[in-house]
């Protein structure tokens, strides 16, 4: 919501004094007063109420923290309210305020980190937030903690003043490094052989991650068609160019057959599509690479990656960028509560940058429902491992 307009509070002469001694905590019953007075003095419209306030303390789908001055105990300086949706990865920024006393010596700063520290660890994967056009001193501060702007929405505030919305990609802060490198694809279909040259580039000694390999490869695997426009690349093709380039290679796939094709209506691109894959079938099993026909589990994933290998996974791209096509990514790494990825596609459209796309912390819960794909929930992985011999 955030409704506060944007120059209401001048900045402070001396910025650069921070607040030195401030700490978070979550907010109490107690706190009702000291929040009631923030919020009037902060907006001018659609506040939140004394009755809202205390639902929010209490609710299981709320976080409210308070900043306060010294240890414990002390004046309370600002608020953050954040909003978690069930059943999904978001969290929503409803409210930061913090008193004009305290405004420019980084109280905003600090509940708003503490708000992505708190969303990360509810695994939440996105922070969002809606703010007043005019109000320059929050966007700013938005912006500079690398918020992107997604959208807008017009007459939002009882002043009919639009709202910009931003999100924020969370990633906790704990750096995370298997030393894969990241390559983000150059066409809408080549995700599958960059899922496989970031691999390879890591496991193959010598290879070269680059535009003309990134072709070479998704012809290598690609089915030939998919949806509209050229194929993505398949799970047994993936791996048959995996072994021919010197990986092994592992498929696990939840259906025996040909994938794919209920998303091509032509019965000619269908047949040709059987043709590529039944090709792949075959040279995998001349490569004795082993097929495994059933759902491939999250503990099974994690054992693989434990070994120092890498999984070339299908997920739905619904979940990934609301499109309802398959998509590859590259999982990497585990840290104990998220599976690391590295997802080849990177939404410019919606701001991101590569910072967005390289070594994901996913939540095992929310990877485990993103990987699988169409109506019958098909679930396909490419497990890859250094040569052994
Ligand atoms: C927006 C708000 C929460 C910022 O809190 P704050 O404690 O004053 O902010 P900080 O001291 O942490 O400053 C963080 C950044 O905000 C920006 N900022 C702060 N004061 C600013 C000012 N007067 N003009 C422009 N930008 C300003 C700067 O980017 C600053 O970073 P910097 O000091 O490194 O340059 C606070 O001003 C506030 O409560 N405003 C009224 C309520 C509101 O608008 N809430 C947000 C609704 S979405």
């Amino acid at each position: 919501m955030c409704a506060s307009s944007a120059l209401s509070q001048p900045r402070l002469s001396s910025p650069e004094q921070p607040e030195t001694s401030v700490s978070v905590r979550r907010a109490v019953p107690g706190d009702l007063d000291a929040m009631v007075a923030l919020e009037e003095a902060a907006f001018d419209a659609d506040r939140i109420t004394r009755r809202s306030f205390r639902n929010l303390i209490g609710s299981s789908s709320a976080l409210i923290l308070v900043a306060e001055a010294g240890e414990t105990g002390g004046a309370i300086l600002g608020y953050a309210a954040l909003l978690f949706r069930r059943g999904t990865g978001l969290a929503r920024l409803y409210s930061l305020a913090v008193a004009k006393a305290s405004a420019g010596r980084g109280v905003g700063r600090r509940l708003l980190k503490a708000c992505e520290a708190a969303a990360f660890d509810r695994d939440r994967i996105l922070l969002r937030l809606e703010v007043r056009e005019d109000n320059v001193r929050a966007i700013q501060l938005y912006r500079s903690e690398g918020y992107r702007p997604i959208g807008r929405y017009l007459d939002y505030y009882a002043d009919h003043m639009p709202a910009l919305r931003f999100e924020k990609t969370l990633r906790g802060d704990k750096p995370f490094d298997t030393g894969v490198p990241y390559y983000e694809q150059t066409t809408d279909f080549t995700c599958g052989s960059c899922c496989l040259m970031m691999a390879m580039a890591r496991d193959v000694p010598g290879f070269r991650l680059d535009p003309v390999m990134e072709i070479r490869l998704w012809r290598e695997a690609t089915t030939v068609f998919m949806m509209s426009g050229p194929g993505g690349c398949d799970p047994h093709g993936l791996a048959v160019t995996a072994h021919e380039f010197g990986l092994d290679a592992e498929i696990h796939v939840s259906q025996p057959g040909d994938l794919f094709l209920e998303g091509v209506r032509s019965a000619e691109k269908q047949k040709v599509m059987a043709l590529a894959q039944e090709d792949f079938r075959r040279r995998a099993a001349d490569y004795g690479i082993p097929i495994v026909i059933e759902p491939f589990s999250l503990d099974l994933l994690r054992a693989h990656i434990a070994t120092g290998g890498t999984a070339i996974v299908l997920v739905s791209g619904y979940h990934m960028f609301s499109k309802k096509v398959p998509h590859w990514v590259l999982v990497h790494g585990d840290d104990g509560r998220h599976v690391i990825l590295h997802d080849p596609w990177v939404a410019d459209e919606r701001g991101e940058t590569i910072a967005d796309a390289a070594h994901l912390p996913l939540p095992y819960g929310t990877f485990d429902k993103m990987a699988r794909f169409g109506k019958s929930g098909l679930r396909a992985a490419v497990f890859l491992s250094p040569r052994r011999s």
